[in-house]
């Protein structure tokens, strides 16, 4: 605990441990088949508008709190509650948040797992190591444990790293490699035979579709699940960003904060990339469909999430040949690397609660909350009807918006009245810029709102 915290070594390095966060799954199997079942080009507009007038100003609340308080979740909410009880509170709705993180982490790695597993069976059947490739195509509760194991091993082995050495040095290398990936399987999809008519269906815009208010409160839900908010991440990478900032500015011109353009910038990168995964997915389904298979699920919409992933897109690579080994292998890679960058970032929660409030040191804890997070996945695995959907809904559609709203709450009502950050603002003479003036009324009225309005929606 004496020891000084890490920091990001630019902010460069945030923008990669960011958006590596915000890209994972959810973008690539949540975002496309919804554009295209939802008005195409119209849903693709109205999400960019949502993402950032109401996803971006609920981000900058988690990275000023954790800017500003220079620790973890469960720290920062009981430290900025003013009275002894309310400091419990903070302390209690900390905790959510902390939990929430691990358990969306629980049913990720299970899916990371199966995406592993995808990746190593056409490599292995490149090597010509024919049994374990048959063994990795196998589903099975053998197969999902031990894959979802490896992928724990690796995300653990990562954040016991540490930030620099750990978590920003991976993400570095990976979002690249994500991006180069992601441009070159669109550009091969693009020669298939059928993939024009998926990009009409992806980008035409129908703007019909969009008087429908809960149509625009699912692209909000799918906003804020795809920026990672409301469990703790994004709050405690702005925490190793503090000092990096400082250091950054320049003495010579006057002070600019940089803080909300970098967040402006992880939201970009985070809608941007899902735009992208729209030109691989949709067009990747409409040639599947000229090769005769089956893309529309019983209710005439599109396959949605994993019925996609898992068996219209492999069985489309079958039909390739040699080259759907290596399309297959890019595809189940591009996965990989977008849900490893992104359950780093859920680890970290915990793991930096624990080190922070403990002094437990950093591969112990990592060691002991990825096993505690590993036996919640086998449970699931094991209970997997009952379990699955159920873990998924708890976390990511109560609980996620839930602690978005109490951070929007803390970072508008409470953190703004702190008069030393006031102080700090006004000496600098932030105060003046636009991003002030408007985002407190922001996280005090419209995110909370909002929030509050889609959870209704989604109760009905
Ligand atoms: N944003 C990630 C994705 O799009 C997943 C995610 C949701 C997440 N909530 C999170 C990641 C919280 C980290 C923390 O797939």
């Amino acid at each position: 605990m004496t020891q000084p915290r890490a920091q990001f070594s630019s902010s460069f390095g945030f923008l990669m441990v960011a958006s590596g966060s915000a890209i994972g799954l959810g973008n690539i199997w949540g975002f496309p088949t919804q554009a295209a079942n939802n008005g195409g080009g119209a849903f693709v507009l109205a999400y960019l508008v949502l993402a950032f007038l109401l996803a971006y100003p609920a981000l900058m609340a988690e990275l000023i709190i954790g800017r500003h308080s220079n620790t973890n979740i469960v720290s920062a909410l009981g430290q900025l509650s003013p009275s002894p009880m309310t400091k419990r509170l903070g302390t209690g709705l900390g905790f959510v948040g902390v939990i929430t993180a691990s358990l969306i982490l629980s049913f990720y790695a299970i899916v990371a797992g199966w995406m592993l597993a995808k990746c190593l069976q056409p490599l292995a059947a490149l090597l010509g190591a024919d049994t374990a490739a048959q063994w990795l195509s196998r589903d099975g509760i053998g197969r999902d444990l031990s894959l979802c194991l490896a992928f724990s091993v690796w995300t653990c082995w990562i954040v016991a790293q540490g930030i620099n050495k750990g978590i920003e040095s991976w993400a570095r290398k990976l979002m690249p490699a994500l991006l180069l990936i992601l441009l070159a399987l669109i550009a091969y999809v693009f020669t298939q035979t059928g993939s024009t008519a998926g990009l009409r269906v992806y980008l035409v815009p129908d703007f019909s579709r969009l008087s429908d208010p809960a149509l625009l409160l699912g692209a909000m839900g799918q906003s804020f699940f795809s920026l990672s908010l409301g469990v703790g991440t994004m709050l405690i990478y702005g925490s190793y960003l503090g000092k990096t900032l400082a250091r950054e500015q320049s003495p010579h011109k006057a002070y600019r904060d940089k803080l909300p353009r970098l967040g402006a910038i992880v939201t970009l990168m985070d809608s941007g990339f899902a735009f992208l995964a729209g030109l691989l997915i949709v067009p990747a389904l409409y040639v599947a469909q000229a090769q005769g298979l089956e893309i529309f699920a019983a209710d005439g919409k599109l396959m949605a999430g994993p019925s996609i992933v898992m068996q219209v897109l492999p069985n489309l690579f079958a039909t390739m040949g040699t080259a759907g080994q290596w399309v297959s292998l890019s595809f189940f890679a591009l996965l990989t690397i977008a849900a490893i960058t992104s359950s780093i970032s859920m680890l970290e929660v915990p793991v930096s609660v624990v080190t922070e409030r403990t002094g437990l040191k950093r591969p112990r804890a990592a060691l002991i909350i990825s096993s505690l997070i590993f036996a919640m996945s086998a449970f699931i695995v094991f209970n997997f009807d009952q379990m699955f959907d159920a873990v998924i809904a708890l976390s990511t559609r109560y609980s996620e918006p839930f602690m978005g709203l109490v951070l929007c709450l803390f970072a508008g009502w409470i953190l703004h009245r702190d008069k030393k950050l006031m102080q700090l603002r006004d000496a600098q003479g932030l105060t003046q810029s636009w991003f002030w003036r408007i985002w407190p009324f922001y996280a005090r009225f419209l995110c909370p709102l909002f929030i509050v309005l889609m959870f209704v929606q989604s109760l009905r």
